[in-house]
């Protein structure tokens, strides 16, 4: 008879998209602190040496490894475009020869384009020019005849939604014989509310849910689980070169209100993260899952008082 699922104990071999900086690194972090084998790719390659060089080596050997009962688990990693099948092909080609017996339990797709708006304050509400900036809306065109937020468009397409769906197919043989194998989308809750501006984020982070149901519907046959993730707000600047460097705290700049709007009292942190990844990667009846992530942020009413 199958088994509800593992142990969050029992280690894992992950493959972490975006790992180089970021949720992406504290999360590769902590699941070797805890005894899991990670393989991260990233595309900006000087936060991915200093992840790989400097922050998981003098990490790894911290309280938390010393609690896991084999010791901290094993790292390696590689510069990926996730947008490019020839970059992702080669990447998961490395991580088949990194992880124990070719194979891999849990891939996490976070690599992300991340900053939500156009770029240089252009905007949807205004139109852009054909030939050039004309309406100063900041959408200006570039040598393609392309404007700002057409290139971006595709940008999100291409590193949101077509990155995601690569490296998801390409893992496929690799996740045939892992342990419960699983996919973790990690998407966001502007999937599901906007602010102005943000059709580029907001509609790939949407695609994601109906990519994870998808390919959960089409995986299942080999026993592949796919699920998705909706963070909120969870800091993650801290997590870089330059957040090691000043030694900044997780809650840099924010203010109480910032906090306290939440209806858990706090924004979220890497190890939140960390939990429902381990919770969807352990849990056997968690399949086309979508996980909320977000201290009530999304369920909260909000009217004007009077
Ligand atoms: N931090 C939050 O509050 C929050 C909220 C909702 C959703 N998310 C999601 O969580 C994930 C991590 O976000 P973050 O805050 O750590 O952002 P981040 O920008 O710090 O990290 C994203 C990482 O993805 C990498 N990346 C970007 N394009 C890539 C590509 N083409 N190929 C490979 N790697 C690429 C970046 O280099 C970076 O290391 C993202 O999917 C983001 O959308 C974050």
């Amino acid at each position: 008879m199958a088994t509800s699922g593992l142990q969050a104990t029992h280690s894992l071999r992950f493959l972490i998209t975006g790992g180089g900086r970021g949720l992406g690194r504290g999360l590769a972090r902590q699941l070797v602190q805890e005894g899991h084998d990670v393989f991260v790719v990233d595309i900006d390659a000087k936060e991915l040496q200093h992840t790989l060089n400097k922050h998981l080596p003098s990490s790894s050997s911290s309280s938390s490894a010393a609690a896991a009962s084999s010791g901290p688990g094993k790292f390696a990693g590689t510069e990926c475009d996730v947008s490019s099948l020839a970059s992702v092909r080669a990447a998961i080609e490395q991580a088949g020869r990194f992880h124990r017996g070719g194979k891999v339990d849990v891939v996490v797709n976070n690599a992300s384009r991340t900053n939500p708006y156009w770029s240089h304050g252009a905007s949807t509400s205004r139109p852009h020019s054909d030939s050039s900036d004309r309406d100063g809306d900041g959408d200006s065109v570039g040598d393609g005849g392309e404007s700002i937020i057409e290139r971006e468009w595709r940008s999100f397409v291409d590193t949101n939604l077509t990155g995601t769906f690569h490296v998801s197919r390409a893992c496929v043989p690799l996740l045939d014989g892992g342990v419960l194998p699983s996919i973790v989308n990690i998407s966001s809750t502007r999937a599901k509310m906007s602010e102005p501006d943000q059709e580029g984020y907001a509609s790939t982070k949407a695609g994601i849910l109906g990519l994870t149901h998808s390919m959960a519907a089409s995986l299942a046959p080999r026993g592949i689980r796919v699920n998705a993730i909706l963070p909120g707000w969870i800091p993650s600047s801290h997590e870089s070169i330059a957040g090691d460097a000043n030694a900044t705290p997780h809650n840099d700049g924010l203010t109480t209100a910032d906090e306290e709007q939440h209806w858990s009292g706090a924004v979220g942190t890497v190890e939140d993260l960390k939990n429902a990844v381990l919770f969807l990667a352990t849990t056997r009846f968690a399949d086309g899952a979508e996980i909320r992530l977000d201290g009530g942020m999304t369920k909260k009413m909000i009217y004007v008082e009077e």
